[in-house]
């Protein structure tokens, strides 16, 4: 495996994706956590920070241990750090350098420039600059504004580069990571779907026995691909629990319930609904409806897995993202967001996670070669406490049936119109206004919705989807003559920064 030292760069995570598409296994540890002792480590590389490496603050490690043990990588702060602790300058550069450079001068015998050409188009994002190395490495890319673009050490396997090989705005990124991981790291490239399934089925096989799990689905990709990798692993010794909270989409639980049961799980499907329409009565704090939701959500699990016997382990599907140890370092919470969490204290069971170590893109390899439908695969996000986030204000039966009815024109408009899979993400949000309208001779007071639909790749940040105007004008057009109660429809234009995807 590959080791990336987390320097707290917002794009580590990109790393280790890229480095996984070159099927090759790594993790993302925090910059002082090395894992002495690995054997399977092959490769270490550096990641970029947000600080300056002559800074008070700035994140050091002390890397005598595997240098001229194992092949390095710096990359951005990782090649400043490598370059000043070597007795190399760092310095601010004259303005801020971001953006597209082209290499100029390339060493193309280089080990990691290997196949790359100069006139190669590279990102950059720093503040500083190397301006001086030590003799012990040499200039190996440069730019017409940044002479050490990339430099290695003569003696030992080390390497560092200014640019970042793993945005894909970098040409000569993917052909340098593989020079990378493949070439000097000596990579057998072998992680993909199929060989992460055996192996994990028959890591469940031994860590499971004949012990009883229990999981809860919630009818998204995580949970669904967890279940059916479970199911793979141990069959009947599986329960699923569905919850309905009440808030799911049109039709969802009776269409999901389908689909699972077709997959060949064992599911117990929940209505829950009216415990939750009872406790949510006259919320509007969005904070509150979450916590309500979330502890609602415990409490319907719990009291249906202590229906089963013997049950000693709880499924998840947490994926990487979620577990990969953040340096925090803004350290606030803007959303609490729903999970299971909280779960396993109050069961008393062990958890089971069986996805942890994976992207959300390499969930969905995993699912499709497991061989579930592709519209449960390729589903949008949908968050856990539902159209309850999407409701402004108070929550009532009425105004979820509303919501409801809005939300599926939305969402079958953009199938058929060929645009689900172009968006990240798609829904209705249910406004707190009324507004004056005209339907026939009749004057009109009803209610304005908004419709959502973003891009993005991981939900940190987003834009608004460019949806075409005709589609807008069918969808808007739709939902009036359609949806009773619904008198306008408005196209939500902001981007997160500074919005949220949700609107609450
Ligand atoms: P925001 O609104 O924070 O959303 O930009 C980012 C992503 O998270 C989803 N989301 C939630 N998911 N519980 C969840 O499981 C929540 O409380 C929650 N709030 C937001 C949201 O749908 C988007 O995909």
């Amino acid at each position: 495996k590959i080791i990336i030292l987390d320097f707290g760069s917002q794009t580590t995570q990109l790393i280790g994706r890229r480095v996984r598409e070159l099927n090759t296994y790594c993790e993302i540890v925090p910059y002082n956590k090395f894992p002495h002792g690995d054997e399977s480590v092959i490769g270490v590389i550096l990641s970029g920070s947000p600080f300056s490496v002559y800074d008070e603050k700035a994140f050091r490690t002390d890397l005598s241990s595997i240098w001229g043990r194992l092949p390095i990588l710096g990359i951005c702060y990782g090649a400043q750090f490598i370059a000043y602790t070597n007795g190399g300058k760092v310095e601010p550069a004259g303005s801020r350098e971001y953006g597209r450079a082209r290499l100029e001068y390339v060493d193309e015998s280089d080990q990691l420039l290997r196949g790359i050409r100069p006139g190669s188009q590279v990102w950059m994002s720093h503040g500083d600059t190397i301006t001086g190395i030590s003799d012990k490495f040499e200039i190996i890319a440069s730019t017409a504004d940044v002479p050490v673009a990339a430099y290695r050490s003569k003696e030992e396997k080390v390497w560092g580069v200014q640019f970042h090989p793993e945005v894909y705005h970098s040409e000569c990124g993917t052909q340098l990571l593989s020079n990378f991981v493949k070439g000097i790291c000596g990579s057998k490239c072998d992680w993909n779907a199929a060989s992460f399934i055996e192996s994990t089925v028959a890591a469940l096989k031994e860590q499971l026995g004949d012990d009883k799990v229990v999981l809860g689905l919630s009818g998204g990709v995580d949970s669904s691909v967890a279940a059916v990798l479970l199911n793979k692993a141990i069959g009947k010794n599986l329960t699923c629990i569905f919850v309905d909270h009440g808030m799911l989409r049109k039709d969802e639980f009776s269409d999901v319930m389908r689909d699972y049961e077709g997959l060949g799980l064992n599911v117990i499907g929940v209505d829950a609904s009216a415990k939750f329409f009872k406790e949510l009565a006259g919320v509007t704090d969005p904070e509150k409806k979450r916590k309500i939701i979330g502890k609602g959500f415990i409490d319907v699990f719990d009291e249906e897995a202590h229906k089963l016997t013997d049950v000693k382990w709880l499924g998840q599907g947490t994926i990487y993202p979620d577990c990969i140890e953040s340096l925090s370092i803004t350290g606030t919470t803007i959303k609490s967001h729903h999970n299971v969490g909280g779960l396993p204290e109050k069961m008393n069971l062990r958890l089971c996670e069986p996805l942890r170590l994976l992207f959300k893109d390499e969930v969905r390899a995993v699912g499709r070669q497991l061989g579930m439908p592709e519209h449960l695969i390729s589903r949008h996000p949908f968050p856990g406490p539902g159209l309850a986030v999407r409701i402004l204000g108070d929550i009532t039966p009425e105004k979820v049936a509303v919501l409801q009815e809005a939300d599926a024109i939305f969402i079958q408009g953009l199938r058929d119109h060929g645009l689900y899979d172009s968006v990240w993400q798609a829904g209705v949000i249910l406004l707190p206004v009324q507004s004056v309208g005209v339907m026939g001779d009749e004057r009109t007071y009803e209610r304005a919705v908004a419709l959502r639909a973003v891009t993005s790749t991981d939900a940190m940040t987003a834009d608004w989807a460019r949806l075409p105007y005709d589609f807008l004008a069918e969808v808007s057009n739709k939902i009036i003559n359609k949806v009773k109660g619904v008198n306008r429809v408005t196209y939500d234009i902001s981007s997160k920064p500074p919005s949220t995807i949700e609107w609450e």
